[in-house]
């Protein structure tokens, strides 16, 4: 690699995601071309703002429009084995990955234009974050009005709670999820957090496992709609009110698929211990205020104390560096055992397994569960991707865990909790709509 591309990749390439940058150029074209920015300093008429807003939304949607058209385009290309060409869109944007639905882009634009009032703008230009929530609202029109959504799957930190915090019983995002539960939808909390005790996972969730236990609103097969995957694909309870703390832990056997069940603990052992020395030597070379964590499924920096923050350049730094490692190494290169580096925020993880299995353990165990009344059974139809969508925060390709849950599901993007509430409030508009 040449030094500029070196630079232009440790220091873009997973920054950015390449499918909203490609609409946000897209946009940026009708912005330069109407946006109207003179007008603060000629004052301008109200029929004439009126005007230049009316075009700058005409031409997004027109835009949006065309996109979606191509999504549509690239979807008929994914699902024909026998065409060997590329979409236009893959060649347009080629990291673009699987689609499960179509994206209905122009009524969400509209939707979000109408709250966020993009069109009006004459100096800001559709932003990153615009993008991101254009695409959550079409990615939830499209599984609640064109399909069905039977599972939901969400990320803890940052997604359901602060970063390091727990769901609180006064949390808004409680009586969302209550709420889900009772319109039959099945909800899996796929978090990085990786426990082997029930007690630990209860602290960190207690607002909304005491919530549930106590609700005279949700029938008994509602209640057990709910199920805890940890450390990614490593620990799975099920929330059970008879249990200690809410939840029984679920003996790997019940749960693991068969590609699970053939990683060996010798394998995952020397994975883990490649990583380990990969994040010492890290520690020392960027003289880390942290120290190493390791656990059975897992191994980590976390900083030497609460109070510390380690620069996010070095988290980084990291995670591209351990990944790297770990891809060369003979554990790694065998692929035998997926594992997941992430940057967390505030610390550094290697997990083993990534969301992509968490996920995919969810749509197994309740279509299992539904069909047999309990654990899993091969050769039952599973929750598809087209039916699931996984809540998170973390989307940026390299060190994002919540990304590779794409692979199995739709998913949107949120950037606090607060975000997560108000997408809640739109799927629960837009489900209340369908039954109407
Ligand atoms: P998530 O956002 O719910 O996926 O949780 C990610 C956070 O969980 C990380 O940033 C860590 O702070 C914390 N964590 C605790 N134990 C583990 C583990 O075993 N693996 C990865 N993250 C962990
Ligand atoms: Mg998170």
């Amino acid at each position: 690699m040449t030094s500029r591309y070196r630079v232009e990749y440790a220091l873009k390439t997973h920054r950015r995601d390449q499918f909203i940058e490609w609409i946000k150029g897209l946009l940026a074209v009708p912005f330069v071309l109407y946006s109207q920015p003179q007008g603060v300093f000629e004052g301008q008429d109200g029929s004439l703002l009126l005007q230049t807003r009316e075009e700058a939304h005409r031409r997004y949607s027109e835009i949006l429009r065309d996109v979606e058209l191509m999504i549509d385009d690239h979807i008929v290309h994914q699902n024909d084995s026998q065409n060997p060409f590329p979409s236009k869109l893959k060649l347009l944007v080629p990291s673009i990955g699987p689609f499960f639905t179509r994206l209905p882009l122009e009524a969400a634009f509209k939707l979000q234009d109408g709250k966020r009032y993009i069109s009006s703008r004459r100096f800001v230009s559709p932003s990153f974050n615009d993008i991101r929530l254009i695409l959550n609202t079409a990615q939830i029109m499209a599984v609640t009005t064109h399909g069905s959504l039977q599972l939901a799957t969400f990320d803890g930190d940052v997604t359901l709670y602060d970063d390091g915090q727990s769901l609180e019983p006064n949390s808004p995002v409680i009586p969302r999820l209550i709420d889900l539960l009772r319109k039959n939808v099945k909800i899996g909390i796929v978090t990085a957090a990786g426990y082997t005790t029930a007690e630990r996972y209860y602290s960190r969730l207690h607002g909304l496992l005491n919530h549930i236990a106590n609700s005279t609103e949700l029938t008994s097969v509602q209640k057990k709609s709910l199920i805890i995957m940890g450390g990614e694909a490593n620990y799975l309870f099920e929330f059970d009110t008879t249990a200690e703390h809410l939840l029984r832990p679920v003996p790997m056997d019940e749960w693991l698929t068969p590609e699970m069940a053939t990683w060996s603990e010798k394998d995952i052992t020397s994975l883990l211990d490649v990583a380990e020395v990969a994040l010492q030597d890290c520690i020392k070379s960027l003289n880390l205020p942290a120290t190493l964590m390791r656990k059975d499924r897992a191994v980590g920096i976390i900083p030497l104390n609460p109070e510390i923050r380690i620069p996010r350049e070095s988290l980084e730094e990291t995670v591209l560096v351990v990944q790297k490692i770990l891809e060369l190494s003979t554990a790694g290169r065998s692929r035998r055992v997926p594992f997941c580096a992430f940057n967390g925020g505030r610390d550094v993880f290697v997990d083993i397994g990534d969301k992509s299995w968490g996920v995919t353990v969810c749509q197994r165990w309740f279509s299992a569960a539904a069909t047999t009344g309990d654990g899993l059974d091969e050769g039952k139809s599973f929750i598809k991707g087209e039916n699931t969508l996984h809540v998170g925060d973390q989307f940026l390709s390299a060190g994002a865990n919540d990304f590779r849950a794409r692979s199995v599901g739709t998913t949107a993007w949120i950037a606090s909790p607060a975000e997560t509430v108000d997408l809640l409030d739109e799927l629960a508009d837009l489900m209340d709509k369908k039954i109407c």
